[in-house]
């Protein structure tokens, strides 16, 4: 959902972009490079982001290391080569800096599937739950959501929340399952999924085995349990990147966005990587069609013009930024099973002023 405020922006961008002739003959990189200085800019990236992106971002990462950096920065302006609901979290975090987000239709499957109102629904019929929330949701959500995860800290939090405390886990069913399993820890699902990760085919998957016997697969929990269930590693995008740095083989099959595969070619050019297929025996149909909107040029645009930007209202932004500290908090802490105790609920709704 993009508020009005910036859906506006949005449709002077697109005019902008229709400019694109102006920006020939230009060295974008040097161009991004000159304006990042001018500007006092960070500019973080995901690790679906295009290579060139990759390349020249101060920092790639993880849902959960992209938080930390933007809580943390000192820079003016937070340039994010990511998703929306990223961008948000930098602007929850960091509201005095200006966030830029390149396109800012660069939305989520994860976000659509769970519209603010039927989740208020949702938890008002289940008020003995909390709401253990993924971060692939919109600010609205985590306002009425407990405690945000990531993929990468999603199983350190939720251990420690006591084990009789019933929890709503959205929005990602496929999260939601694997925690579920290897946890051994019920919880009541939303019905969302990613469309990327959806799209992987089994079949092939076993086909693609077959070809390199012994190669282990490594899968994103956003997957669904018919391909977790082949995983020898299961883990967010940094842990796939780490497994990737210390498997002992050659070849690695990657049942994630393949983007990220242009981290592993850097650290290790001598091995191996291969993208898990989709239904049509290749991997195009599992790249995410939100990331890849963000490009060069409306990088370079979006830091010379400082649009599109990333505006949360503040009493929203205040209600969002309780579940998110929560995060930041539980995935650093040290304490062990249940160590947390009762959790206060801290979602309500909204659009009300609780
Ligand atoms: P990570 O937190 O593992 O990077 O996942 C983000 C995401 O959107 C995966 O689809
Ligand atoms: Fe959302 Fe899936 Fe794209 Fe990640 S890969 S941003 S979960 S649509």
């Amino acid at each position: 959902m993009i508020p009005a405020a910036t859906g506006a922006i949005c449709l002077r961008m697109d005019a902008r972009n229709g400019m694109g002739g102006s920006l020939a003959g230009l060295d974008l990189r040097a161009e991004i490079d000159r304006l990042r200085k001018e500007r006092n800019a960070v500019i973080l990236a995901h690790y679906y982001q295009k290579p060139e992106l990759q390349d020249l971002a101060d920092f790639v990462g993880d849902s959960l290391d992209l938080s930390r950096k933007a809580a943390e920065t000192d820079a003016d302006v937070i340039a994010f080569c990511g998703v929306r609901f990223m961008a948000e979290t930098a602007k929850i975090l960091s509201p005095d800096k200006v966030v830029v987000l390149p396109d800012m239709n660069a939305g989520c499957s994860l976000e659509d599937s769970c519209p603010p109102e039927q989740f208020a629904a949702f938890r008002a019929q289940h008020p003995d739950h909390i709401a253990l929330t993924y971060i692939n949701c919109s600010v609205e959500v985590k306002a009425l959501s407990d405690i945000i995860v990531t993929s990468s800290s999603a199983e350190k939090i939720l251990s420690q929340i006591p084990p009789e405390q019933k929890i709503i886990f959205g929005p990602d069913r496929n999260l939601g399952g694997y925690l579920t399993r290897t946890l051994g820890r019920e919880m009541l699902l939303w019905p969302g999924v990613c469309i990327v990760h959806e799209a992987f085919s089994e079949t092939e998957l076993l086909k693609l085995r077959a070809q390199h016997p012994g190669a282990p697969i490594a899968a994103h929990p956003e997957c669904p349990p018919h391909i977790l269930d082949h995983a020898d590693y299961v883990g967010s995008t940094r842990g796939i990147l780490d497994f990737a740095k210390s498997f002992p083989g050659d070849t690695l099959i990657v049942a994630t966005e393949p983007h990220i595969i242009h981290q592993m070619e850097k650290a290790l050019p001598e091995k191996n990587f291969i993208g898990a297929p989709g239904a049509d025996g290749n991997c195009n149909c599992n790249i995410c069609p939100y990331m890849a909107l963000n490009n060069m040029e409306k990088l370079y645009l979006a830091l010379r013009d400082l649009e599109p930007r990333i505006e949360i209202e503040e009493g929203m932004r205040l209600k969002a930024k309780r579940s998110l500290d929560r995060m930041l908090e539980m995935a650093s802490a040290t304490v062990g099973q249940g160590d947390l105790g009762p959790v206060p609920a801290v979602g309500g709704d909204p659009r009300k002023g609780d």
